[in-house]
């Protein structure tokens, strides 16, 4: 392992280290990381000691302006070099509870520290001291379950799991980011104790759910949520998706199912976490739309609207930003057919322009999204939308160059209306606004002043207006 350790950090931390005579190790994620060779910038450090003395004396040999931050009452101490961070801790007998609030009271062994981690393979550590640099200290087989592709608890997973339940999400998180398999045992576990993960705070949940949103696969991951019984704790309006009904021999597609495949279809085609939850999040009014009509089928009438009026109460309650993004996701959901219908029936100029007026600047990200919703598989069907799709495309391109829909400005504003008629903030105003608006999006006059400035006088003249003499 001495190889990985080239950055001069490690020997200064070694050197240091030896001069205080405390075992020292690297441990944890950058470890694990460092075997994947993934990249990690968060070393933690731990070692029979204090932690804090030691990252004291690494802060000083590396210039008198590094800042050391001490966690007293967690016995921590955290220092920045360059986009490194590293986190000093003494080795605990303790839970290692990431955010407890509870003051670390006994020192342990380093294998006391291994065993209280999450996961084997996050339970490795390497030596730092001279006489063990670079040598591997794994105790619970964490070097066979990278190998092998598996996520398992050091100790028995209802002890691991009762220290932290957030580790149960973290399972399907790293299960998700790695693609690998958790143990039976531990996967068992998870579904046992479902219930604890209530007392984990909604932002940490929310955490590991982005973290899967935003892997390669994320659908591996809503899939064990819900095997484990975790999904209906945490997101019960995505559980209610899952089901088919049949009535009189009709049965209609899996949400749940469909909704998983188009975030995995979108993941290729951006790496924008809100796009991703729009994805997520499109069809997240259909249970609450499922009617069966005889003679004509199931239908989810509405339910594009109906799922943007949810995401207000769903945001808050998950710890979401209420803010631009609730509002870009909003948008995503209820305009999400749009594109579709548009591309069933022949694709009008007038059809697109109103496309471009309600999505704006969002108009790239709906399309990427529609393209992804199309998970049927009929070969032809698929072949169909997607030339459609590309006629929208193109059809939107032109329009713009030609109107500039996407950012629409009234090209005549309230107040020239106002003066020209010698009228008061007054309906009139709003009413010759909107015609222009309308006439514009029909393409009855172009998107620019002196065609508006045209119109606004014949709708003006129409409703017994005349301009302002004076
Ligand atoms: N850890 C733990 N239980 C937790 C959180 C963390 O045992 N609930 C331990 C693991 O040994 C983990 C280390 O603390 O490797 C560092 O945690 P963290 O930085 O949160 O995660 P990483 O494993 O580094 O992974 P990532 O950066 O992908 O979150």
């Amino acid at each position: 392992m001495k190889e990985h350790l080239k950055d001069p950090i490690f020997s200064i931390v070694s050197e240091e280290a030896d001069q205080l005579q405390q075992a020292c190790f690297v441990i944890g994620g950058f470890v694990r990381d460092l075997i994947l060779h993934r990249n990690s910038k968060d070393i933690d450090i731990v070692t029979l000691g204090s932690g804090i003395e030691l990252a004291k004396r690494v802060a000083k040999r590396l210039g008198p302006k590094t800042p050391v931050s001490v966690f007293k009452n967690f016995g921590t101490a955290m220092i920045k070099k360059g986009d490194l961070e590293l986190e000093f801790v003494g080795a605990r007998k303790e839970s290692y509870t990431h955010d407890s609030r509870k003051p670390v009271v006994e020192d342990g062994s380093l294998e006391d520290d291994q065993k209280r981690r999450d996961f084997t393979i996050n339970a490795l550590a390497i030596g730092l001291n001279k006489a063990n640099f670079g040598e591997l200290v794994d105790p619970f087989g964490g070097i066979a379950d990278l190998e092998n592709k598996i996520i398992r608890t050091p100790l028995e997973p209802g002890i691991t799991f009762s220290d932290d339940p957030l580790r149960m999400m973290r399972a399907i998180r790293f299960a998700t980011q790695l693609s690998f398999r958790i143990e039976d045992k531990t996967l068992q576990a998870i579904s046992d104790y479902a219930h604890r993960i209530e007392i984990i705070s909604k932002e940490r949940i929310i955490e590991e759910l982005n973290k899967i949103i935003l892997s390669d696969k994320p659908s591996i991951g809503f899939k064990l949520l819900d095997k484990t019984g975790l999904l209906p704790l945490i997101f019960p309006e995505l559980a209610k998706m899952k089901g088919i009904d049949e009535k009189s021999g009709v049965a209609h597609k899996d949400n749940f199912y469909h909704t998983l495949e188009v975030l995995d279809r979108i993941v290729p085609n951006t790496n924008n976490l809100w796009l991703r939850w729009s994805a997520l999040l499109h069809d997240i009014g259909k249970p609450r739309t499922k009617r069966f009509v005889p003679g004509t089928g199931w239908t989810f009438h509405g339910h594009n609207y109906v799922g943007e009026k949810m995401l207000p109460k769903l945001f808050r309650r998950m710890k979401l930003p209420m803010n631009e993004k609730m509002k870009y996701i909003q948008k995503m959901v209820s305009l999400h057919m749009r594109p579709i219908v548009l591309s069933e029936e022949e694709v009008t100029d007038s059809a697109v322009r109103r496309l471009l007026f309600e999505a704006g600047d969002d108009i790239d990200d709906l399309m990427t999204l529609c393209e992804a919703d199309i998970t049927s598989k009929n070969a032809e069907k698929v072949k169909r939308y997607l030339k459609n799709f590309q006629l929208v495309r193109e059809k939107l391109k032109d329009l713009e160059e030609r109107d500039h829909i996407r950012n629409f400005q009234p090209p005549v504003s309230g107040e020239e209306i106002m003066e020209t008629f010698g009228l008061p903030p007054c309906r009139e105003v709003g009413e010759i606004k909107n015609a222009i608006k309308e006439a514009i999006l029909e393409g009855e006059i172009r998107n620019n002043h002196d065609d508006a400035y045209q119109y606004m006088l014949n709708k003006a003249s129409e409703m017994g207006l005349s301009p302002n003499q004076g």
